[in-house]
Parts: structure tokens; sequence; C-alpha cells
């Protein structure tokens, strides 16, 4: 029999073809994005913006259908629903939907893609990869592995399914948005195909298919879910250990902070500051009043962060397993007996966070927590989930009201559901969430940040620190950080500044370390350590505006804070496969030393004219550069003719205490939109936020408040310009002759 090609509209951007039995599904998405499936898979756990547009410009149908797109794309399928994308006439996405028949891999069904040799493939998270991972195989199953080291490990703490791939010279994005075990091999086997196994037979994905990787990530980002808006206070630097165990402790890296004049925002308190590490419990005995401790970190502008584990412990006169065991919200085995696993309180139980009754009682739970002991932010650790005892049985049951939910459809979302709860929090006092993970997948960054786990200190993962942060960055997990200094083993006086000055720009930025490790704060070693730890915190405080502009982007536009270097320049065959370097925004590039005893590398610039920051040295792009740099100086690099704003001798970011505002101008003439807001309260939702347009040209800088909805603090404007400091009033129109 011969198949004909068939379509119809289900409604007007959603279009099946059917060829025989079988049938193509195409729905066309806002923002360049089409959601293609022939089995779809449950989407009820996730949210994902499915606005729809109607893109489809013509379609014709013959031996084969043609469906035109604009912008230069179509799509041509053939009688056995295989289909091919163009752009301009040439070729660059072809994949093959096999099912579980035809995919050669028992249980699993298989999206195969044929790929160039050279083609690159970035995108997938975390994994302690270089940027680029063609030729390697990876899975998407939230593991802890506190022993990972590079890429023989196929899996880390997060599963976010967006692959970006460069190939045939064509940039295009793909999404597989089922909660289940996927597979990647990305031309391990066959340097000629990308294989995409689903373990339950999904055979569903997004396809981005816009011009740049900008556009692209852009796109996926809004399908899932732009990051939230952060505070201010969140971009400045933040000290943990695992753990200052008393209110001494605490106390102690306040007052070392202010002794040394360290810039501080935010001291973290890991699992001993609860009895017997029961979530949302005190051990009085080491913390005997948290509430006056933060109320006098607060006045001297610095604020307390509090972690929290998914398992809880088994104790039938702790509050919260008492209640959870009552309302059956306990992961249970097939038998209806409550899973016992071990975290560290001991044997453990693990709530399902998503059941919407369980997460209002945590909800609740962390709100009074808050008010007790005046906390600031909340911590979310261990939630893959982990149990020190193996994985969790898959068929452990979660389900909640009619919805039959079990262990192997979870796991992949447990760490976000347990987000879930907490994100929403702080909006009971009227202030932005700080709410972060270790386990997420795609959606999350809607309600946690994200840090990358137990790395250790050890220079090749300060190496792998800059692909892995980019790579999140790039899979929506935009505000996103490693533990400075490593949080395993014990580091060094060098590899702790080197570390430092590495990760100085990156969007968060805590120095983290593991019981039974060497202390790292900035203080820790000797006085030159302190100095040059100051001068980085320093650098970082002043670009602060530079990047909270930069934040609002992501969270309005899905624009990346900080970019690998083809992220901004996409057809710059040079910066493809570059992981020692990136980008903040589109005018700064860092090119820090990330090897012992090092002090002199390459560097990249692209095409164009580069000021070093350091020494004012205008530097023709488009080539490497050698530069020295001994401990305490690293490579930073501005776009010729940009604005940078910046803050200047700042401790803390109390938005009410900030007097001045800096325009570092660089070159001869640049353009910038400055956003301001109190940086802390919701306000800025009812438009409560200041809007400055700034340029510089002919010798002349001027500035424009051109929306005024905040009563700003800011009494001064500062211009820097080739060395010369002009100092102005704030006023809404001003102009300055830097002549
Ligand atoms: C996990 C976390 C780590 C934390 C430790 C103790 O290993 O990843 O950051 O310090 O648990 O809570």
């Amino acid at each position: 029999m011969t198949k004909k090609l068939k379509n119809h509209f289900e409604t007007p951007s959603h279009l099946v073809i059917s060829s025989g039995k079988q049938k193509l599904h195409f729905v066309f998405l806002a923002a360049k994005c089409i959601h293609i499936y022939t089995k779809e898979c449950p989407k009820d756990l996730i949210e994902l913006d499915e606005a729809t547009e109607t893109k489809l410009i013509s379609i014709t149908c013959g031996e084969v259908m043609t469906l035109s797109l604009g912008d230069d794309i179509t799509c041509v399928i053939d009688k056995n629903l295989s289909f091919r994308f163009y752009r301009a006439g040439e070729p660059f996405f072809s994949p093959l939907m096999l099912d579980e028949t035809h995919s050669g891999k028992e249980g699993y069904s298989k999206i195969r893609i044929p790929v160039d040799e050279d083609a690159k493939i970035y995108g997938l998270g975390d994994k302690m990869a270089q940027l680029n991972k063609k030729g390697y195989v990876y899975r998407s199953w939230n593991t802890d592995d506190p022993n990972h080291q590079d890429e023989q490990f196929m899996s880390l703490y997060k599963s976010i399914n967006y692959l970006l791939l460069r190939d045939k010279g064509t940039y295009y994005g793909l999404y597989f948005p089922s909660t289940f075990r996927y597979e990647y091999d990305l031309g391990r086997y066959d340097s000629k195909h990308a294989d995409i196994y689903s373990e339950k037979g999904f055979l569903d994905f997004y396809f981005f298919y816009g011009a740049s990787p900008k556009e692209i990530t852009s796109s996926y980002s809004r399908l899932v879910g732009y990051p939230y808006f952060i505070r201010l206070k969140m971009l400045g630097n933040n000290q943990s250990r695992w753990s200052y165990e008393n209110e001494t402790m605490v106390r102690d890296v306040f007052k070392q902070h202010k002794k040394h004049r360290l810039p501080l925002d935010y001291i973290h308190m890991d699992i001993h500051y609860m009895d017997g590490y029961r979530d949302f419990t005190i051990d009085h005995s080491r913390f005997p009043d948290v509430k006056s401790l933060s109320e006098e970190l607060k006045k001297g502008d610095v604020e307390l962060v509090t972690i929290n584990d998914a398992g809880l412990k088994l104790d039938d006169q702790y509050e919260l397993c008492a209640t959870c065991t009552e309302k059956g919200w306990l992961g249970k085995h097939e038998d209806g007996s409550i899973y016992v696993g071990r975290v560290w309180p001991g044997d453990s139980v693990f709530p399902s966070y998503i059941n919407p009754e369980c997460r209002a009682f945590f909800h609740q739970k962390a709100v009074e927590f808050i008010k007790e002991n005046g906390i600031s932010g909340i911590w979310n650790d261990m939630n893959e989930p982990y149990s020190f005892t193996g994985e969790l049985p898959m068929n452990l049951d979660f389900s909640f009201g009619d919805r039959k939910l079990l262990h192997e459809e979870y796991h992949n979302i447990y760490g976000e559901s347990m987000d879930r709860c907490y994100y929403d929090v702080f909006e009971e006092f009227n202030r932005r969430s700080y709410c972060f993970t270790r386990a997420a997948q795609a959606t999350t960054p809607k309600y946690a940040f994200s840090w990358n786990g137990d790395n250790h200190s050890l220079w090749h993962h300060l190496v792998l620190s800059i692909p892995q942060i980019l790579s999140c960055s790039l899979s929506n997990l935009m505000f996103d950080g490693v533990d400075i200094g490593g949080f395993g083993s014990d580091t060094t006086k060098e590899l702790l500044l080197r570390w430092c000055e590495a990760n100085i720009l990156m969007p968060f930025f805590r120095n983290h370390s593991s019981l039974y490790t060497r202390n790292q704060e900035p203080y820790a070693f000797d006085q030159e350590c302190t100095d040059i730890y100051r001068e980085y915190l320093n650098l970082r405080y002043r670009f602060v505006p530079y990047l909270y502009d930069l934040a609002r982007k992501m969270a309005t536009k899905g624009e990346m804070i900080v970019r690998p270097l083809f992220y901004n320049y996409p057809n710059d065959e040079n910066v493809f496969e570059i992981n020692d370097e990136y980008m903040v925004g589109e005018d700064v590039l860092l090119a820090p030393i990330l090897g012992q005893g090092q002090v002199a590398r390459a560097i990249y610039l692209p095409k164009g004219i580069w000021i070093d920051y350091f020494t004012n040295e205008h530097i023709e792009g488009g080539k490497y550069i050698l530069k020295e740099m001994k401990l305490g100086e690293t490579g930073i690099f501005i776009r010729n003719n940009t604005i940078i704003p910046e803050f200047t001798n700042l401790l803390h970011l109390n938005k009410k205490k900030i007097p001045d505002i800096v325009f570092h101008l660089y070159g001869e003439e640049g353009n910038y939109e400055l956003y301001e807001d109190d940086g802390d309260s919701l306000n800025y939702q009812k438009g409560e936020y200041n809007l400055y347009r700034v340029s510089f040209k002919d010798g002349i800088f001027s500035l424009t408040l051109t929306r005024n909805r905040y009563h700003s603090p800011w009494k001064r404007v500062i211009i820097i310009h080739n060395g010369h400091v002009y100092e102005e009033k704030m006023k809404s129109k001003l102009e300055v002759n830097l002549q």
C-alpha cells in the first residue's frame, strides 16, 4: 500500500501530519520554537509557557510536504514522516524518531540526529565537562557523587535536557521535557550522530531555530521560564563553611570581615545549627539566640542563610516527620510501608513535596522559622534526592490526589518540588526570594538559583568551574556558582586566590568548604592573601550595577549574565572551544590564570579594540595575546566604546546607603541604559523603578532620568574617563564636558 501524506490543523497552530497510521505533531510556539512529537510525555509536573503563535507561512504538499516558517526556514517532510529543516536552502537538522522497536536499546526510544564530525554540542547543565560535549556520553539522572572528577561522570546533581548545537554553520536548540531518565550519546560511538534515548519511549521535544545562540537560548528560557529576579545583595560576597558550628564562630566570621575590611553580604549556616539535623529546628546549646544574632548582623548589613535537607529525620516526636507520616505524604514502598533512607540525621524519610498540601505545610514552616529567627535566605540540599544507603527504589510511591507518581518519574524533579515550597516564602516579608538548590532541572530557575555541589580543592576543578557555570548558564541556570576555593580537600593559598580571581564576576559568589578541611576564609592564610582577596571583592562590588542590569535582563528576557565567547561572537571560529575565558554581558571579558605556578597565559580577544582593565592599554583583537599575571593579577578586558556603571567603596550592598553611582567610560563614545530600584522588595513589580539613559560622544557625557518611579539615594554621579575623575550632583538631566 502506498502511503499518502495528509495534514490537518487541530488548532490554528497545531499541525498534525499523517502517513498511514503514523502521525507527526508540530505545535508552533511563540519565539521561534516548535513542539514536535509522535509520542508525547506527561507535562503536568512542570510548568512551560506554551503560548502558541501561528508562524506557518505556507504548506505545499506533493510527494513531500514543505512548510515555510519565515526567516528563510523551511521544513520538508517525506512519506515516512522523516523531516529536515533548511535555513536559506541549506539543511541543518534532520532527526529520526525511532520508537522502541527501532531504537536498538530495550524499552528505549531514540531521537537520532545526524551531525557533522566538527559539530559542537553545548548545554546539559552542570556536567563536569568542557563546553563542547560532542564525543561524550551523558545521563539525565540527578546524582550526588562527592568524588566526581571529570568527563567520566555521566550525571551530576542536575538534569537539564537542553542542547544547543552548532552544525553546518547553523545554531539550533533542543529541549526534552520528560522528567524520566534520558541518555545522550553525543557522538562517542559514532561521531556522525547524536543519539538521545528516552527511557520511557517518549518521542517528544522542543526545537528552537532562532538566528543566534542568544536568540535560541532566550526562546528556550522563555519556554521553561525565565530565572527569577534576585536581590541586589545577592550579588555580594557569601561566606560559608560546613559548619560555623556555633554563634561564636558565626560572629567571628562577621567580625573578621569587618576587621579586615572585606566586603560581605551573607553568612551561611550549614547543618550544625539544627537540632540533630532536623529541618527548621535550632540546636540551642550551640545557637542560644539566632534571632538576636541575625539582628545584630543585620545592623552591620550582613544577613544569615540556613540550610535545609530534603530527607527528614525519622522521629515520631519531631513535628515535621509526625505530620508527614500522619498525612501520608512520605515516599512508600509497594506494600505501603514508609521508605527509610540515611542522610545526615541518620534514618530519614522523604516527603512528597510535590503534593500541594505537603508543599503548603513546608511553606508555612519556613515562614514561621524565618520570622522566629530573622533568616534571610534558604539553601536546599541533598535534594536529588539521595540516601547514603544507595539509590531510592524506582518504584517508591509518591502519589498524591489522583496522580500516580513513582520515584522513577519524580526523581529528576524532586529538588525543584522542594524549592517550590520555599521560593515564595519571602513574599510574606515583601522581599525577593533567596532560595538556592543543588538538584535542579530546566524549569527550576523560576524558583531557585543554584550552586554546583561538592567540588574539590583541586586545580582541575578550578579549570572546570568556568565551562561548568557557563553550561549551566546556557541551560537556564543563569544565576549559578561553584564553591570558591573548592569544597572537599584542603585548598592552598595560591589555589584559593586563583579561584577567587577566576570566578570573581560569576553570578553567585560563595566561598564554602567541607567539614574536616582546612579553613579557607579570605583571612585564613596570611596578610598577602587577605589583601589580594579584598582587592578582588572590591572589584566585584564595583561591577555590581553592571551585574544587576544583567540580572534584570536575565529575568525579563532570558539573556545570560555570564557567557561563553561564542554566545557574543557566534561566527568567530576561534571561540567555539574556548573554555578558559568568559564574558560578562556584552562588554567584559575575563581570562584568568588557572594553573599552579603559572604566571602567564595566552588570551584570545575577539575582533575589535579591547582595553586592559588594569593597565588601560588598548589592544587590537581578532588574535591571541600573551599576558603575564603573577598571583593577584588576572585578565579583564573591556570592549572599546563602552560604559560600565559601578559602585565605589562598598563593604555591603544595602541600597539605601549607597550615595554614589559611577560611570566608567571606555573609548570615545558609548551608550547605556541603567536600571535602578530598591534592590530588595517586590515593589519593582508595581513599576517602582528608575531608568537612566547615559551616553558620551564628542567629549560630552550626558545622563537623562527617563523613568522616575523610585526615590533614589544617589546624590552624586562620578564619571571616570581616560584617568580623569569628574564628580557631579545627581540631577534628572546632566551634561558634563569631558575635554
Ligand atoms: C552536602 C552539600 C554541602 C554541605 C554538606 C553538609 O555535601 O553539598 O555543601 O556542606 O552537604 O550539609
